[in-house]
């Protein structure tokens, strides 16, 4: 691979984040406004054949993560044949093909999900209370988010990360059930800081960080120690002694990992993203659809690259910076 993935900070870019869909069958308040967002026209998003032509240009320059986000990943119809597709990119170097979802409709899909060659599950709970998860999500579904979870782990998912982000008033109560929950079960539950984005009514008093949640747990479980990180992990893992199931943090406000950022993002609508709360973007679509040749479209991801900011802005300036809503982003 080149140097087209590489920023001016020396950062290689070798995760892709792809978003499949603007559409997601809840409407958690962390991620989206309560009247929904504008959608893209059907014609503008990326389909299945752009999808598999980006990823393979992608990994031809040193991609060997691909991971699918939404909106909810698990409403588009053609996602088994976009897992399939790039599972022949295999033997250019894709290493693994992840997926982050609400898990709602995730159970009966598993068999075809694994056999397409999805080899990594993340599925998002917040609260282990149904009431409680009506309120956040909206809609109704808490049940079937946990077979879905359990589902995963005997479909051969381990362990299953399980994304909870923590918010002040209304789940940062339940952080212990949660760290729980790993003693039997093979899950890494991952706390996330509450982070601002477009339309979610985040504030600073709302955001519970990561050294509160650290005490709040000690407090419970005194053996909690850490563990050592992969390279390039957003989290930081601690275990329980004893526990079969590791928990972890997501600092991305009182402690942000941009230092080690090897990711990138596509937007459903085919925009190249460079930075999870950077607002500068360039339509891959575009490009695609005008016959340039692949050098020409490289060059557009390397300009794009090498755009990138060295770290976010901070989390007061990033509060009030215009972004896209998370549910137009995919996490
Ligand atoms: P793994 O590949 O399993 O480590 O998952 P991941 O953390 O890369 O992805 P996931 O979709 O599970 O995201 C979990 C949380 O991490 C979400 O809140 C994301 O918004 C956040 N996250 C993922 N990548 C980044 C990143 O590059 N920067 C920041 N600040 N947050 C990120
Ligand atoms: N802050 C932190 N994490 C968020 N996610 C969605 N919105 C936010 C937010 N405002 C998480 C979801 C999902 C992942 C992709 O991003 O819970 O697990
Ligand atoms: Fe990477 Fe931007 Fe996230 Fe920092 S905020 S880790 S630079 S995507």
């Amino acid at each position: 691979s080149s140097d087209i993935l590489t920023d001016t900070f020396g950062r290689q870019h070798t995760y892709l984040r792809i978003s499949l869909s603007e559409r997601c069958n809840l409407r958690c308040q962390y991620c989206m406004p309560e009247e929904g967002v504008e959608l893209t026209t059907k014609e503008k998003l990326l389909s299945t054949d752009e999808i598999l032509q980006l990823s393979e240009l992608f990994v031809r320059e040193g991609i060997t993560k691909i991971r699918l986000t939404g909106g909810e990943p698990l409403v588009r119809k053609d996602l088994v044949n976009i897992i399939g597709g790039m599972n022949e990119l295999r033997s250019l170097g894709l290493q693994s093909i992840a997926m982050t979802t609400n898990g709602v409709t995730l159970k009966r899909k598993l068999p075809d999900l694994r056999k397409a060659g999805l080899d990594l599950l993340n599925v998002s709970l917040d609260t282990l209370i149904p009431a409680k998860f009506e309120f956040i999500t909206r809609r109704k579904g808490w049940d079937r988010v946990m077979s879905g979870i359990d589902a995963a782990i005997e479909h051969g998912y381990n362990p299953v990360k399980v994304n909870c982000v923590v918010m002040r008033g209304v789940n940062e109560e339940e952080i212990c059930d949660f760290v729980a929950l790993t003693e039997n079960k093979n899950i890494d539950v991952r706390f996330i800081e509450y982070m601002p984005f477009d339309g979610n009514k985040w504030n600073f008093k709302k955001m519970v960080p990561y050294d509160e949640m650290l005490k709040t747990i000690r407090e419970q479980f005194s053996t909690l120690h850490r563990l050592n990180d992969q390279p390039n992990d957003t989290s930081k893992a601690y275990r329980v002694d004893g526990f079969k199931g590791q928990i972890g943090f997501i600092t991305s406000m009182s402690e942000h990992f941009c230092g080690t950022c090897n990711r990138l993002r596509l937007t459903a609508d085919g925009n190249l993203k460079v930075c999870l709360f950077g607002n500068s973007e360039v339509s891959l679509r575009d490009t695609l659809r005008n016959n340039t040749p692949p050098e020409d479209l490289l060059q557009v991801v390397s300009a794009a690259v090498k755009r990138k900011k060295k770290q976010h802005a901070g989390m007061l300036n990033l509060s009030k910076m215009k972004n896209r809503p998370m549910i137009l982003i995919g996490g």
